[in-house]
């Protein structure tokens, strides 16, 4: 099986075969010992991504920021952070990626900026600045906010600005302030910038919580907003029409119905979204991410199979588990003890037998798990704000520090973890972010030694939704939907059908599979043989052409 197959990209919707990868900068290579992974470390990685077998990389934002929230901040769009490395290094990246067929997508931050963005030091100066109106604004007194608006990190969405007697609304930190899309002068100059990176020879974009750019504070709108389709039709045909380019909207608020809108296969908005939907069903219902309840299996089961039937035909799914703002999922929905490859092996089955583009988060493919740090270690301004505000509501600290060790987003941001060298070869510094101890047994180089590790098991999936139509295509039947423990479905096109059994748990479970499969061909599993029974965390896929 050859895993470094390559794609055509010049042929419409190339995407939907595609996986992708997802680089965090800051955390994947340092290249010159400062403790912060760089442009020219990942240019040192782009060889192991090939041998893993993916099309693209979705780099989280390098562009010249004050790093508050780690480059969803940003200053510049148009050059990258200098600890990152220069535009001449960002060069080298895209040419070096396309060369081995891999395309880089950008992370575009388009809800705000950084506080310390030109335009927003410019509309600071005076409300007839012709930058002011780049902002939302209301008018104000000191101790009287527009209204009682929350960001999303904490403390009020509005900020008050004495010289100007007025308020600036953001969703986010307050280094974050948010831009007014209702002014046209806003959207061409970020058209302009999208272009400049087109130009540049960067293959597609991620749009960071693209579905808030249309915010109503006044109606305490902050998702889905009156005129959000409107901006990303606008945004489609104005910055997006070159042909090929693929892009990925973060969509916190999209159900089914507003996903087959962004995701219309006539690529009038996008190519597709994140959605979180699946990845909030074990969070306590009215509650908050650290509110924890343990995964209601049938549930996940039931969302799965209302977004890849609902979408199938209408629309495209993103599949993923992981990325930067969420905890391990080996850590999360498998056993990062006992059962860790197992359970990290069965997590991708379930997912890559699915319809959808994949992506992968830096580690995710090493099966690399949360970590669990003092309180003065963590880095996060989202950790460091809710610590505070919680220990101030009284809550025990053992119960915050539990929230953080499960869903803390520096669980994911560890450095990658390449050796067993000191610092897992990640720096020859200090890292800006402990590297999780258990980088002796969990690294890239054992990995690759090890022909049953986690990283050939993505290696073959990759391969396998490569090769078979039916995964791109199938239509897809839930099976045994009221289980709590067995995730089964199957794919269905025309002459094909593919087959995916997985034991959810640590027990074993007797299961035997639909007749028709009884002779059918073992694509992929997670243990050296089958039994009559489903072993813990046991997964398979199984093959069958009809006649
Ligand atoms: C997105 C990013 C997250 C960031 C936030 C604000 O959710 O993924 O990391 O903090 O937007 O930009
Ligand atoms: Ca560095």
């Amino acid at each position: 099986m050859d895993s470094t197959q390559k794609l055509d990209k010049t042929k419409r919707g190339w995407w939907k075969s595609a996986v992708f990868y997802q680089i965090y900068p800051k955390s994947f290579q340092d290249g010159n010992g400062d403790g912060i992974g760089d442009i020219p470390g990942i240019l040192q990685r782009l060889d192991y991504l090939h041998e893993l077998g993916i099309d693209g990389i979705w780099l989280s934002p390098v562009f010249d920021s004050p790093q508050v929230d780690n480059g969803y901040d940003i200053s510049n769009y148009r050059d990258v952070w200098p600890t990152f490395g220069t535009m001449e290094d960002m060069k080298a990246l895209i040419r070096e990626a396309k060369r081995r067929n891999i395309s880089i997508i950008m992370d575009l931050v388009l809800n705000h900026t950084s506080d310390q963005h030109p335009w927003f030091l410019e509309a600071l100066k005076g409300r007839d600045n012709p930058y002011h109106d780049y902002y939302v604004w209301r008018d104000g007194t000191p101790d009287c906010p527009p209204n009682d608006m929350m960001a999303g990190f904490g403390g009020s969405a509005w900020t008050y600005i004495p010289q100007l007697g007025q308020y600036y609304f953001h969703q986010f930190t307050v280094q974050q302030p948010d831009l007014n899309w209702n002014n046209p002068a806003v959207r061409q100059e970020l058209y302009d910038m999208i272009r400049y990176w087109v130009d540049l020879g960067v293959e597609g974009f991620r749009l960071d919580v693209i579905d808030q750019i249309a915010k109503e504070p006044d109606q305490k709108i902050t998702n889905n907003g009156p005129r959000l389709h409107e901006f990303l039709q606008e945004l489609s045909r104005e910055a997006f029409c070159q042909e090929g380019l693929v892009t990925v909207g973060e969509a916190w608020g999209a159900d089914v119905e507003r996903a087959k809108r962004y995701s219309a296969p006539d690529g009038s908005e996008l190519s597709m979204v994140f959605q979180f939907e699946h990845i909030n069903l074990d969070q306590k219902p009215g509650g908050e991410k650290w509110d924890m309840i343990p995964l209601p299996l049938p549930q996940l089961k039931r969302c799965m199979e209302r977004w890849q039937q609902g979408l199938h035909g209408q629309g495209w799914n993103s599949l993923f588990l992981d990325n930067h703002d969420l905890p391990r999922i080996v850590s999360r929905w498998g056993d990062d003890g006992k059962y860790r490859v197992e359970s990290a092996k069965m997590l991708a089955t379930m997912l890559y037998g699915m319809e959808g583009t994949p992506y992968i988060y830096q580690g995710e493919e090493l099966g690399m798990t949360n970590i669990q740090l003092p309180i003065s270690q963590y880095q996060d301004v989202e950790i460091l704000n809710m610590y505070h505000h919680r220990m101030e509501e009284g809550y025990p600290e053992e119960q915050v520090m539990a929230s953080i060790y499960a869903r803390g987003r520096d669980n994911a941001r560890t450095p990658m973890q390449w050796s067993e060298e000191p610092n897992a070869g990640f720096t020859t510094g200090t890292p800006w972010l402990p590297v999780n101890p258990n980088y002796v047994s969990i690294n890239a180089r054992q990995a690759l030694a090890d022909p049953n590790s986690v990283f050939y098991h993505y290696q073959k999936l990759i391969a396998l939704r490569k090769r078979l139509p039916v995964f791109r295509e199938g239509t897809f039947t839930l099976l045994e939907p009221d289980s709590t423990q067995l995730f089964a479905y199957t794919r269905d096109t025309e002459d094909a059908q593919l087959l995916v059994v997985c034991n959810f748990t640590g027990e074993p479970l007797s299961y035997s599979r639909p007749a028709e499969f009884a002779d059918a061909e073992l694509l992929l599993s997670n243990y050296p043989d089958t039994t009559s029974v489903l072993r813990p965390y046991e997964a398979q896929m199984y093959y069958r052409k009809k006649d």
